[in-house]
């Protein structure tokens, strides 16, 4: 389906200060090499305040991963104590921004229309957003996995172009697989991936078949291969395993299954 380059990112969290995130930066460039930025895609989504010292090392060693971010606010600027910006974002070069993560719409209260707004600033700014969506568990098992993703996926894309929605990124993170070790089956990941592309077609027509969508939820060195072969994942969405470079770095080479 279409020629989309698999993207793979680290969202970090509330983990690494920014000397462990230099650290963690510098063993993934000694283990990642062309022909890997060739294939995929790779951002690192470390927490705001270790986006500069990121930055400088990417830019220093000219290295070929992106910079992303984990939120923002969706205005540029004003009395908002505590948030930040999508162009402060964009002036360290920032990418990719992840909106809408299942631990800010449960924890923070955020809600589709902040989502929706959040998407429409970062490409405001010239990033792109990582739009999460997802189920929890009691809405998987009473049946309502579907409903509740394609509500979220259309409220999410509200009043984006074609255009941005073709080049923007969507991640299927179920709730109930994040951080749990609990990976969907690939049959069920491909299954909801399938419904979000027919969910961004009904709203935007052919960006469906540009747009990538990520799966997310457990990903690990071990289950990445199997995941990336389906036809609707373009790429993975990676918590807790992004943390350590060897890991990531071996989720990054999917392809060679045999290490
Ligand atoms: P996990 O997190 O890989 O630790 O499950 C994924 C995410 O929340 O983005």
């Amino acid at each position: 389906m279409g020629d989309r380059k698999p993207l793979i990112s680290g969202n970090w969290k509330m983990h690494h200060t920014h000397l462990d995130a230099i650290a963690v930066v510098q063993k993934l460039s000694y283990a990642l090499h062309d022909d890997d930025y060739d294939a995929v895609d790779v951002s690192v989504h470390p927490t705001f305040v270790s986006l500069r010292s990121v930055q400088t090392v990417i830019l220093a060693d000219k290295l070929r991963f992106v910079l992303g971010a984990q939120n923002c606010h969706w205005e540029d600027h004003g009395a908002f104590t505590g948030e930040v910006s999508p162009s402060m974002l964009a002036k360290l070069e920032v990418s990719y921004v992840i909106v809408g993560h299942s631990e800010r719409r449960e924890l923070f209260g955020e809600t589709d229309d902040m989502v929706n707004k959040k998407a429409n600033a970062v490409f405001g700014a010239g990033m792109t957003p990582i739009l999460c969506v997802g189920e929890t568990l009691d809405e998987r098992e009473a049946g309502g996995a579907e409903t509740k993703v394609d509500g979220q996926v259309r409220a999410g894309l509200a009043g984006l172009t074609g255009e941005q929605v073709a080049a923007m990124v969507i991640a299927y993170e179920p709730i109930w697989a994040i951080g749990t070790g609990r990976t969907a089956t690939a049959d069920d990941a491909q299954a909801m991936c399938a419904l979000i592309r027919a969910t961004v077609a009904d709203v935007a027509g052919d960006a469906s078949s540009s747009i990538r969508i990520q799966y997310g939820g457990s990903v690990k060195p071990a289950n990445t291969a199997e995941l990336m072969a389906q036809p609707d994942i373009d790429g993975a969405l990676v918590g807790g395993a992004s943390l350590e470079a060897d890991d990531f770095a071996r989720i990054v080479r999917y392809r060679r299954v045999s290490e």
